[in-house]
């Protein structure tokens, strides 16, 4: 299974588990408050480790807009595959938030579907 490194903890997860999931089974609190679906940004990540390079739409155009493109990552649009290390940025220990947010789909939505580095930026110039 592989490993995931999140901020001070570390755990093995089966492969495909989202990313997000796999951070709260290591007890963090991220935050995810649109619930997982490429609108907050809350549930973002830094990637230092194990980065893929494929990306959903969703979170390619949701990371351009917020300025966030090449240096973050939306942990809810990631699944884990290999062994990463990745740290938090929003938990409810540095936000004002009472909650993290709704609870999450064990899937990625809203879509499922990878793109290459690459595909994503020709398609948004084109
Ligand atoms: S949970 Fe909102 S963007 Fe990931």
């Amino acid at each position: 299974m592989p490993k995931v490194s999140v901020d001070d903890r570390e755990l093995e997860v089966p492969s495909g588990t989202r990313l997000t999931i796999a951070i709260q089974q290591a007890g963090i609190e991220i935050g995810h408050r649109c619930g997982g679906k490429a609108r907050c940004t809350t549930c973002r990540v830094v990637v230092h480790e194990g980065e893929p390079p494929a990306m959903t739409r969703a979170e390619y155009h949701r990371l351009r807009e917020a300025g966030l493109l090449g240096s973050h990552r939306l942990s809810c649009q990631l699944v884990v595959a290999a062994d990463m290390r990745v740290a938090t940025v929003m938990t409810k220990q540095n936000q004002p938030w009472a909650d993290t947010g709704p609870a999450l789909d064990p899937s990625v939505v809203p879509e499922a579907r990878w793109f290459e580095p690459g595909e994503l930026e020709a398609e948004n110039t084109a």
